[in-house]
Parts: C-alpha cells; structure tokens; sequence
C-alpha cells in the first residue's frame, strides 16, 4: 500500500440513476484512481429542507418519477465534471472540491447540482482512503477533535413531513448517553424501541413506520409521545436521562410556522415566545438534553430570545437554518443563535466544505451532530465521517430498515476494529 500519496489521477468517473429509501431517484457515483482503486457513493435526499441548502438538481420532466429524476446530475458527472477532473494530478480531496466548486461557478452549486457534486465528493475520499490502505474513518482529516465514536440518537417516532400522522414534530430520538460502548448503545436503541412497539400496540396504535423508520401513530400531543417514550427506555431495563437514555427532539419547526409567524401544533396557534416556554416546560417534564430546529429556520430574533432562555441547560441545534454552511454558521454564531449545528453531507455539496463547518463550530464551542437525510441509501459515509471528526454525536434514524441500521452496524464495526476509541459525546 502507498502510505504517502503525494499526488493523484482520477482515471474514471461515471454514474447512475438508482432509487433511495423513499423510491425516489437518487445518484451513485463510481470513481475509478489511476493505479485501479475503485470507490462508490450513494447520495442522500432530504424532505424538510432548509431554503438556504445548495440545489439538488432535479430534471422536472413530469413524465418520469413526477419529476424527480435526476438523469441531468448523472450526466453532468459523467460528461462536465469528468472531462473536467479526469487525468489531472490534484494532492488532495479539497483541491477537487474546489475544482468542482469552480466549475459549477454558483453559490449554491445550481447549475452542477449538489447531488451530483457531493456524490463525486464522497467517492473520491472513500477511493484515497483506500488507496493509502486506510479505513475512511482513520483517513478523513480531523480539525482538533480526536476521533471517537458517536452517541447513536435513534429517531423512534416519526412526525412532521416524514409521516402520514397529524404530529407535527418530526422527530423523537432516544440517545443512550450513559452507554458505556458503542454496541451497548445500539442494543439500548434497539430495546427501547421493541418496548415502545409493545406499548404503542398495547394502546391500539399502529406500528407501521415513517420515512426514518420510527412509529408513525395517530398522535398528535408531543407531550403524549415524550411520556409513552419515557416508559418505553424504563420499560426496557434503562434509567431516563443523561445518565442512561436521554432525549432528543427535532421538531423541524420551519414545516409548521405559518405565514403569519406563529407555529401550530395540534391545532393550537402559538408565538414564538409561546414555543419557548412550551420547550421549557417539555425540558423540565421530561428527560430532554437537546432540541433541533425548535423555531423555524427565518425566525432570527425568536432564535436569539430561545437560545438565551435554554441555551444554558440544553443543545440547541441549527438545521434548516445552518445549512452545514460555513458562512451561514458563522453569522449565526455571531448573532448568539443555538449552539450545536446539525451536519449533512449534501446540505453543502462537498466533503471539504462539511469539515469546514464543523471545524468552524468546533472553534466557538459549538457541539456537532453528524446526520442521515430522511431519503437515504445504504451508504455508511456518514458513520465514517462521524468517528473521523469526534463530534461525539450522529442520528441515522431508527435501529430498523435496512438504509438506517447499515449506519448503526458499520459503527459497531468500526468500534470492534478500533477498541481503543473512545465512545460517547466529546
Ligand atoms: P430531512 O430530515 O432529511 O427530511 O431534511 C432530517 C432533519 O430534518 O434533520
Ligand atoms: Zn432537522
């Protein structure tokens, strides 16, 4: 194996339309280095997207999947970004993202399409992982955190965009903290998610599932949720709480602020400031250690008034309204907004540009929190990406369907070629 790999070739560089998890087209992307190592990426697709997210190309022709396909991003792999990338020496993955960045010659990778950018992204760095015989975790660059394994945050009931149900939060996440290992986590996730199979069905509700492969009941009230998941983690044998299994929410409240500025949950019409004391009395009520997206992402002012009030006791996570974006994320922290970023892949459109941004939140203090996207293939970059960083933190959905748990095996994988990673949040 080559130990220093000083400059490098793409020697190939084609893709093709496949289906993700929710049956909609998505890309694989296949890289092919000069000197025959090989690499694919799948590449994920969101439901509840943040305005400011670079563009997933779709082609809009109605008479193929409504629309969706993106027939347009595969042949700009295979036809500008290949001509333009193939036999070049570049030294590094940065320099390429760079060099696609440019020819794009967006803001927001618009005319290349992130899809198509961030799939070429991933294959190189899983390609010059392997050229130098390393596992991607070991070879992605780190920023001052050391590499650990992550807090698994299962999302075990569905809402919001991601289901059929009148709830309008989207996500409910349980997060065994006080695990000792990686495999003990997952197997907390996994009992508390039997147990609240069993107790959702005890009460007649559905068991069927939503797009991240959490229960998706005809609930409405998140304070009904948080109570039947708070005697699902006792229910299985664990202690509620940062000492055992925690919670975590992501409401995604951009999806149900209205026009007018307020938020409506369960019917109820409510301000800003109502959505505040709301979470206040939830954080005191339950065993909730952060909250994502808790106001929607134009809500500035609300932001800054939830962080003062919460930001002291919880993780408040920027999503929709971060982007993964470095300059976004670093407006935000200016302006005393959150204090945890939530951090996708495909939200910016390159690798380099993810590191960036989580380098940046690393220097102001703030937490990470490395995610899936609701469509999803059984790429595991992500659990990769996660260790590699140290942020600590990943949620990659329910420990059920298989595009879900392929993140949650590939960690107890690499925490059983690696034991002597540390687990747990940094
Ligand atoms: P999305 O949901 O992938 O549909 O955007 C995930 C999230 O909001 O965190
Ligand atoms: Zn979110």
């Amino acid at each position: 194996m080559r130990k220093d790999l000083m400059s490098f070739t793409i020697a190939h560089l084609s893709a093709l339309e496949i289906l993700d998890s929710r049956s909609r087209p998505t890309l694989q992307v296949a890289l092919e280095l000069k000197g025959g190592v090989a690499a694919i990426a799948g590449v994920p697709s969101g439901a509840s997207t943040g305005t400011r997210e670079a563009v997933e190309l779709r082609d809009g022709d109605q008479a193929r999947y409504s629309g969706q396909g993106v027939l347009g991003a595969v042949n700009n792999v295979k036809g500008e970004i290949a001509e333009h990338l193939i036999g070049r020496d570049f030294t590094s993955l940065a320099e390429v993202d760079a060099a696609m960045k440019e020819l794009d010659g967006t803001e927001n990778k618009a005319r290349l399409g992130a899809n198509a950018i961030v799939g070429v992204s991933m294959a190189l760095a899983r390609a010059l992982a392997a050229a130098e015989g390393k596992p991607l975790y070991a070879w992605l660059p780190g920023f001052g955190q050391s590499p650990r394994l992550p807090v698994p945050c299962f999302n075990v009931l569905n809402g919001g965009a991601h289901a059929p149900n009148p709830l309008d939060f989207q996500e409910f996440m349980v997060c065994p903290l006080g695990a000792p290992s990686m495999a003990e986590a997952v197997r907390a996730g996994a009992e508390v998610y039997a147990a609240l199979k069993k107790r959702l069905a005890a009460d007649g509700h559905s068991t069927g599932l939503g797009d991240e492969g959490g229960f998706a009941p005809n609930l409405a009230e998140p304070e009904e949720v948080l109570t039947m998941i708070v005697a699902a983690i006792t229910d299985a044998g664990y202690t509620p709480g940062t000492d055992g299994v925690a919670i975590a929410l992501d409401p995604a409240a951009s999806e149900f602020r209205q026009s007018d500025g307020t938020y409506r949950v369960n019917g109820q019409s409510l301000s800003s400031d109502d959505m505040i004391e709301r979470y206040a009395a939830m954080v005191e009520a339950y065993p909730i250690w952060s909250i994502e997206d808790g106001l929607g992402e134009d809500d500035h002012d609300g932001w800054q008034r939830l962080t003062a009030r919460l930001g002291e006791r919880l993780q408040l996570m920027g999503d929709d309204n971060f982007c993964t974006n470095p300059a976004i994320i670093s407006a935000a922290i200016a302006d005393g907004i959150a204090n945890s970023s939530l951090i996708k892949l495909n939200q910016i459109g390159t690798v380099t540009e993810t590191l960036e941004a989580m380098a940046i939140c690393h220097r102001a203090g703030y937490t990470q929190m490395v995610s899936h996207r609701s469509g999803e293939t059984p790429d595991t970059f992500i659990a990769d990406l996660a260790v590699a960083s140290g942020c600590g933190q990943l949620k990659t959905g329910a420990p059920a369907r298989g595009e879900r748990v392929a993140k949650y095996n590939r960690l107890m994988e690499i925490a059983a070629s690696s034991p002597d990673l540390p687990f747990g949040r940094s």
